[in-house]
């Protein structure tokens, strides 16, 4: 699909979407449509419930009199607001609208005179471009009619330039969510550990520095707590480091993001039950989203250093498999006492933190993992789980999650948890026991922290969606990477 912008003149064919305000105020077009129809708009939302709310739509089709075929109003809510989430919704929503009605080609009318114009246009087309995300190509036998229909989309403002211009770096995001979708919708026998690694190397060509780690430059670096969860497949692992150096001037060290990248889990010896293991194809989707993440920093130049670190690894039950009760001695030095080999996010995330810590020396780490089953029973599939040391980068955390609607809700660390996964047999071990499960697996991550500000998002029940939400279509939400990227451009990119 096609996202133009263009000077306010009507088409004569095809849908046009047109604001109206709270108590069915007509914008300017819609009243002018409203008249040329002889009060075709005034029926219409007179017999429907319609009042101009923020998310209500109400269409109408064949007004007399008038050449297009459909008049889609959109509410705007009391004075249309400027607040961006809205704005995006509305492009999404709009957009599923007109594809729905198998339209072809139509229009937003914008209707904003003002210093915010241009800022509205680019938030309807980001929603717009984020909702037209589908992964559908193994359908080899869809019908015409079960495709998308729109072509090209046209956002009707005074300054099309301007809006062109916001929306540039917008675009830029919106691809980088786009390859993480879809990377992580891809199922585990196109994407294992070396076929991600190379996916990752594609971001070469933006100017990302793409380092490889094979299993012998692993060995020799001691990262046996990731190499020891690898080590049933057939599947070789990998780690991924990927530097967008996009202000060389800068005095403090990089922003590190470091991601879960479980390409299957099965569970390994302590095997999962067959109901729903699918779904563990999108185990990688921590590290799925860093690389979109990377790919938008970059795509959009950001002004800030960042590292991405993926941990790449297949999760099997094999005669080589790792056991329970393993003990394997981690990066860091630390032995750990593999109890459960279905707990083995926080084996690959151990090695990958302590390694990012000991580079880099970054200003911050954030690591994102569908870690756990339990994240999901305490917080659904609404809010992510916010584990850190450092209420500073939770603050700006949560505030940049509600800024782009990917909600976080921060739980607790301390150390009456963290005696939890001390091991009789080694320095720690994996699983703490039913209670508490998210918690526990959090303080084990924290156990390869040392003292840099961290915070590990738990997006185990945001990752995948069973139902569609007007920026997010069903299936992979890409969910953590509209939220770094905005924590990097308010708080931490050079101007
Ligand atoms: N990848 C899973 C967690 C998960 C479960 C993600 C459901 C998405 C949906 C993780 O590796 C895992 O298996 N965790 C175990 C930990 C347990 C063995 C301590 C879990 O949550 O059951
Ligand atoms: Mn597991
Ligand atoms: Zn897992």
């Amino acid at each position: 699909m096609k996202i133009t912008f263009a000077a306010p003149r009507l088409p004569h064919s095809g849908s046009v979407a047109v604001p109206v305000m709270e108590e069915r105020v007509l914008g300017p077009t819609a009243a002018k449509l409203d008249k040329e129809s002889g009060g075709a708009l005034t029926r219409a939302m007179a017999a429907s419930r319609f009042k101009g709310k923020g998310e209500e739509t109400l269409a109408v089709l064949a007004p007399a009199h008038l050449e297009i075929g459909r008049v889609l109003l959109y509410g705007v809510g009391k004075e249309g607001g400027t607040e961006r989430g809205p704005w995006q919704n509305r492009g999404g929503n709009l957009l599923a609208q007109f594809n729905a009605a198998g339209e072809k080609n139509a229009a937003i009318v914008l209707d904003h005179s003002g210093p915010e114009e241009a800022a509205i246009a680019a938030d309807l087309a980001f929603g717009a471009r984020l909702r037209s995300y589908r992964f559908d190509k193994y359908r080899t036998k869809e019908k015409p009619e079960q495709k998308p229909s729109l072509e090209e989309l046209a956002i009707l403002v005074e300054d099309p330039a301007a809006a062109k211009r916001v929306f540039q770096p917008l675009e830029k995001v919106a691809e980088g969510v786009f390859f993480a979708r879809d990377l992580i919708s891809e199922p585990a026998n196109v994407i294992y550990p070396e076929t991600l690694a190379e996916a990752a190397r594609s971001l070469e060509k933006l100017g990302v520095e793409v380092e490889v780690l094979d299993e012998k430059q692993m060995k020799k670096l001691g990262m046996n707590a990731l190499l020891g969860v690898g080590q049933g497949s057939a599947r070789p692992p990998r780690l991924v480091v990927m530097q967008w150096k996009g202000n060389p001037k800068a005095k403090n060290g990089p922003l590190a993001f470091i991601g879960k990248g479980v390409t299957f889990d099965t569970g390994g010896i302590s095997i999962k039950p067959a109901s729903g293991m699918e779904d563990m194809k999108w185990d990688m989707a921590g590290a799925g989203v860093v690389i979109g993440l990377m790919k938008a920093l970059a795509g959009r130049k950001a002004r800030v250093n960042a590292v991405g670190i993926a941990g790449l690894v297949e999760n099997m039950p094999s005669g080589s498999a790792q056991r329970p009760g393993d003990i394997v001695i981690s990066m860091s030095g630390q032995s750990i006492e593999v109890l459960n080999t279905d707990a083995e996010g926080r084996l690959v995330l151990a090695d990958a933190l302590w390694y990012c810590q000991n580079r880099f020396k970054p200003q911050f780490m954030i690591n994102l993992a569908t870690l756990t089953g339990a994240i999901i029973v305490s917080l659904g599939h609404e809010h992510a789980g916010l584990f850190s040391n450092n209420d500073e980068l939770v603050e700006r955390l949560v505030a940049s999650g509600k800024a782009v609607g990917e909600k976080l809700w921060r739980m607790p660390l301390a150390e009456a948890y963290d005696k939890m996964i001390d091991s009789d047999a080694a320095d720690v071990k994996n699983i703490g026991g039913r209670d508490a499960g998210s918690i526990t697996a959090a303080q084990f991550l924290q156990r390869f922290v040392n003292n840099v500000p961290w915070a590990h998002l738990d997006i185990a029940g945001t990752t995948w969606s069973k139902k569609d939400a007007p920026t997010v279509p069903k299936g992979a939400t890409a969910f953590g990477l509209r939220l770094l990227d905005q924590l990097v451009a308010e708080y931490y990119e050079e101007r």
